[in-house]
């Protein structure tokens, strides 16, 4: 699969969200980290600001869902009109049902695992899965510094999504950039989120360019 960016717009200025994403035409999607204070320590967004985005963006959205019951909310978003839903393994309840919900109401299901959490309980569902997103920091801040520790984990992602048949697109998330995007690329992973390294840039759009070129190498 082609390597694919997407931008976090946590690291972009929240009073100009329409300026972040036109500023990365050349992005494949806009990473939206939805926080709710209650599964990661940081409050961020919701569905008024997603609906918002969507009318201001022709970039399709790819929305992280750091909440608890992501049962309750991820159809929502789906419906609304995102590209993408991700649902957290250690936060949902019924994630069969979920991500089956997020695909009927025509979006992507996402399913992310934090650092410390295995995805081997999870071959099973790789079938109802159009993303899996192995993060590379603890959720709930960017900025935070890449954890080598997963890198192990996305080779064993990848061998298990290509046993499958090799649909299944593979997300880091977290401390990616100019330095860690060969290694996450190298291990298997084919759909990058960078914040900081995009908007800290002088040049965001440049910074998408340097993140594709290095992770294609
Ligand atoms: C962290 C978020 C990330 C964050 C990444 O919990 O899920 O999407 O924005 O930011 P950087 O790339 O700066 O680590
Ligand atoms: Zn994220």
């Amino acid at each position: 699969m082609a390597v694919q960016i997407s931008p976090s717009i946590l690291s972009a200025d929240f009073a100009r969200l329409a300026e972040a994403a036109a500023a990365v035409p050349n992005a494949d999607w806009l990473h939206v980290d939805v926080m709710d204070n209650h599964f990661v320590p940081n409050l961020t967004l919701g569905l008024p600001v997603v609906e918002s985005l969507l009318r201001a963006t022709s970039t399709p959205l790819d929305c992280h869902l750091m909440i608890e019951d992501p049962d309750r909310w991820a159809p929502a978003y789906a419906e609304a009109g995102a590209g993408s839903v991700t649902i957290h393994a250690e936060a949902s309840k019924a994630p069969v049902r979920t991500l089956r919900q997020i695909r009927a109401a025509g979006a992507r299901s996402g399913f992310a695992l934090n650092p410390a959490t295995p995805v081997e309980p999870y071959e099973d569902l790789l079938g109802e899965i159009d993303m899996l997103l192995l993060m590379t920091v603890e959720p709930g801040f960017g900025g935070q510094k890449f954890l080598d520790v997963v890198l192990p984990k996305i080779r064993r992602a990848r061998a298990l999504i290509d046993k499958h048949g090799g649909q299944v697109w593979l997300q880091v998330d977290g401390g990616v950039s100019d330095q860690t995007i060969e290694r996450c690329a190298e291990a298997g992973a084919d759909v990058f989120v960078a914040g900081n390294a995009v908007y800290g840039a002088e040049d965001p759009a440049r910074a998408v360019d340097a993140l594709r070129a290095r992770a294609e190498k």
